[in-house]
């Protein structure tokens, strides 16, 4: 499913996302080989820093970073990119710095290397917190101009969920000459605390990832992708090829994986690109702008929701089951479970929807 981004001509629209997977021209090429529509380098940055150990964190659900940036001073770049982009395939610097003038340079440097386009990676939650850049719309404004007017290759913007006002950031970009904008970056955490130690499970704030992001990715693409018209990548969460067209149903022309490629290694690449490839053939899509922001008009303010009487129905109502998962969580008091049937009192019940979720066997439906 061939798609547009950056004005860069993309095979499909599954780009490996910026992270210690792609540490350097060998990694990056694995993702090229895996499939992946364009690779990002993992942050480059002037003044490479030593890893803190340990520096990642997984609970099962989603994973906490302490990982600062490339390890590779910028001028070792240029043997990394040739290895990057000894064959065919799109290879896009991240980089980041807290002036306009120190980025420029950065992104000189990687357009010199060979870079088919730069993201701006100035949103992570860690360090110097650079989230806090983020949000201020006229620094990013700043910071973009600069790039842009230095290099010819397009520049993207690496865009925060914790940012105040994420269309304010986002037109900005714009307005500076930016050709698009990726959104979200990890997101400001602390995945736990050891109760017996009193030790965070990391030993300073760090960035969350993975699927329970997911849905603060969706609403930012969503958020930007209906309040200004600019080129927007989707990222956070995304497991399979059906997280990736929620992304772009919600007005993202390409997505990102990382925290999937780094707990699964690439193949997660190649199954998903033949997964969405073999379900646009299906439907005969074949390009992402035919299917990009389709759900954005399925998705109302909150005020012009009708309220609509609707009619909670028990598709089949014996249970064998014992787990009252929908007698425990309904509020309302509406579900009661009698031996193995179930009873559901049209009185009390108020559609609020929940137990349609909560349902193992899904034998609620609502109907309206
Ligand atoms: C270990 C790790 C290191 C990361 N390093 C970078 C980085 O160098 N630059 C950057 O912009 N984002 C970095 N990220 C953020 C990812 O690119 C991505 O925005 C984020 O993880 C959300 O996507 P995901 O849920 O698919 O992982 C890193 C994420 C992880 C888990």
């Amino acid at each position: 499913m061939k798609t547009e981004f950056l004005g860069l001509k993309l095979k499909n629209p599954i780009i490996v996302a910026a992270g210690p997977w792609n540490r350097d021209g060998k990694s990056i090429r694995k993702g090229i080989t895996a499939g992946a529509g364009a690779v990002i380098t993992e942050t480059i940055v002037s003044d490479a820093l030593l890893d803190v150990r340990p520096r990642i964190a997984y609970n099962g659900q989603g994973a906490q970073n302490i990982r600062l940036y490339s390890d590779i001073q910028v001028e070792g770049w240029q043997r990394e990119m040739d290895i990057a982009k000894s064959k065919e395939g799109l290879v896009i610097a991240s980089i980041s710095a807290h002036t306009p003038s120190e980025l420029a340079y950065l992104a000189m440097k990687m357009e010199k290397f060979g870079a088919d386009a730069i993201e701006l990676g100035i949103s992570s939650p860690m360090g110097e917190s650079l989230e806090v850049v983020a949000s201020d719309a006229e620094r990013v404004f700043e910071m973009t101009k600069e790039v842009v007017q230095n290099i010819k290759i397009p520049v993207m913007v690496k865009l925060s969920q914790n940012a105040t006002n994420i269309s304010r950031v986002a037109k900005a970009v714009k307005k500076a000459g930016g050709s698009g904008v990726s959104a979200i970056n990890t997101v400001r955490c602390i995945l736990g605390v050891d109760i017996e130690t009193a030790e965070p499970t990391l030993s300073t704030y760090g960035g969350y990832s993975g699927a329970p992001i997911r849905p603060l990715g969706l609403a930012s693409v969503a958020t930007i992708a209906q309040t200004v018209d600019v080129p927007i990548c989707g990222i956070g969460g995304i497991g399979n090829y059906k997280n990736a067209l929620e992304y772009i149903m919600l007005g993202a022309s390409a997505v990102q994986i990382g925290t999937s490629v780094m707990l699964n290694g690439f193949s997660c690449i190649t199954e998903i690109v033949e997964d969405l490839e073999r379900w646009g053939e299906e439907r005969d899509i074949k390009e992402v702008k035919t299917i990009k922001g389709k759900a954005l008009n399925n998705l109302k303010s909150f005020e012009e929701i009708k309220i609509e009487p609707v009619v909670s129905r028990i598709n089949d109502e014996i249970c064998i089951l014992d787990c009252e998962d929908c007698v425990k969580s309904c509020i309302y008091g509406a579900i009661e479970k009698k031996n193995n049937e179930m009873i559901l009192s049209s009185e009390r019940c108020t559609g609020c929807g929940l137990c349609i979720c909560v349902c193992p066997e899904k034998k609620f439906r609502l109907d309206w």
